[in-house]
């Protein structure tokens, strides 16, 4: 276990380069042992969930090499066996080798998968999925047993743009006999960056990052390299954070299209931007306009994002609101917020209002999950004061580097393991 300390109100400035995208790479590397041969996947975030995912392979016997930000992955010899339910539980994404292994194998074991605490996170969807393609769903104390005599592509709507059901059911299709369509699909940039994967290996996707995604089966995935797109959210992180203590701090190896709805809402903010081609440049104005919030799927404000935009809300003067649509329970960060000295209120457990502008302190807080973890950070870098953030390890689990990335930029903030 490990504490976050800051010690807060530094101006920061110079360059934070961006990292690959954790929810793509948790998603290439379970898609990896879809393949027939060994692939090379480049600009893979160090995060502990990539360590989780690793550790989920090597109890499947895949062969791993992992060097840097690249890993080889050779599944040809996989033994399709029970992933121990103390690795499943670690992350989320472990729902992910659900459909590489039912795809490859017809059979699958596997618990119900861990993650954030953010509300009920059912999968329903997926294995509604599963079993359109042909596949039988058992489940007996959260432990799931999928198997198929075999997999036949057929159309699935899904009742909600699901991101985890959208891969999962590509993952599942690829070698289906026939034609699979996904219609209502998640259109996230990860969404693309593991159908291009895919397709590098040989499948056949089209309309990936559209709501209609077409999957024609095919035999055998071949080997290939593919790299990790950046991460949209740890962009929107460090944005949020440029917004309100930057001093010309340049976020750089981004996508900026794929910030849009970040960008829009600071620009209402009044938030000054140089937008490049890969990189956003941003100096804190010395006042911030309120905005209201809605969290959507992508192209819409990501509800990744709901968490750290609310510390810069705390700095706005007026009334900003919040509506949370895709989680139950995604505020206990406000919780921590107020304890530094904002005003937030939830006004319903998925809508909050948050008046300000308040001056921030740093207290000793809890990050409850990794992006209520992300909006502490920020609150620490903007607070007066020591802030001390219990329960870090959450913010490991997404943000490669962050300790060094933002010293790098005049932070005053370190990792500190908890009994030392
Ligand atoms: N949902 C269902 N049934 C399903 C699937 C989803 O009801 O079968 C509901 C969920 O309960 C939730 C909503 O749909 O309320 C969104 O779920 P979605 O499936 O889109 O999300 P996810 O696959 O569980 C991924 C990311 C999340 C991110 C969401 C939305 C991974 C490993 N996780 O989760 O990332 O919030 O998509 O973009 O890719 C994070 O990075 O902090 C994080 C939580």
């Amino acid at each position: 276990m490990h504490k976050i300390i800051i010690e807060g109100n530094k101006k920061l400035s110079g360059n934070i380069r961006i990292s690959g995208s954790k929810n793509s790479a948790v998603a290439l590397v379970p898609a990896a042992v879809l393949c027939d041969e060994e692939v090379t996947i480049a600009n893979v975030p160090n995060i502990s969930d990539i360590d989780a995912l690793d550790e989920i392979l090597n109890s499947l016997n895949a062969k791993v090499v992992r060097n840097e930000d690249v890993i080889k992955i050779d599944s040809s010899k996989i033994s399709n066996k029970l992933i121990p339910e103390n690795l499943s539980k670690k992350l989320r994404a472990s729902y992910y080798f659900m459909g590489a292994l039912l795809s490859k194998f017809k059979k699958v074991e596997i618990h119900f998968p861990g993650g954030c605490s953010i509300g009920a996170r059912p999968i329903n969807l997926h294995l509604k999925g599963f079993e359109a393609l042909g596949a039988k769903v058992e489940e007996k104390d959260n432990l799931f047993v999928i198997t198929a005599d075999k997999l036949v592509g057929t159309k699935i709507n899904l009742d909600f743009a699901s991101v985890g059901a959208t891969i999962n059911l590509m993952l599942a299709a690829v070698k289906a006999e026939g034609t699979t369509i996904i219609t209502n699909a998640a259109k996230e940039p990860h969404i693309v960056n593991v159908a291009t994967f895919l397709n590098n290996m040989g499948a056949k996707i089209s309309g990936a990052g559209t709501s209609e995604i077409k999957i024609i089966g095919v035999d055998y995935l071949h080997s290939c390299f593919h790299e990790v797109v950046p991460d949209y959210i740890e962009t929107g992180t460090y944005m949020i954070l440029a917004s309100l203590v930057g001093e010309n701090l340049t976020i750089e190896n981004i996508i900026p299209d794929h910030v849009e709805s970040l960008i829009s809402k600071l620009e209402d903010m009044e938030v000054p931007m140089k937008i490049g081609m890969d990189y956003i440049t941003i100096t804190a104005p010395k006042t911030l306009k309120p905005v209201n919030i809605k969290t959507q799927v992508y192209p819409g404000f990501p509800t990744d994002l709901q968490q750290p935009m609310a510390t810069l809300l705390t700095q706005a003067t007026g009334k900003s609101m919040i509506n949370e649509t895709i989680y139950e329970n995604r505020f206990l960060n406000l919780l921590e917020l107020n304890k530094m000295g904002a005003t937030a209120e939830l006004l319903t457990p998925q809508k909050a209002i948050i008046v300000g502008p308040c001056g921030l302190t740093g207290k000793k807080v809890y990050a409850s999950d990794l992006r209520a973890g992300a909006s502490l950070v920020i609150a620490g870098l903007v607070a007066e004061g020591k802030t001390i953030i219990e329960n870090a390890d959450y913010v490991l689990r997404g943000y490669e580097g962050i300790i060094e990335k933002l010293t790098n930029v005049g932070a005053k903030i370190k990792l500190q393991e908890v009994n030392k």
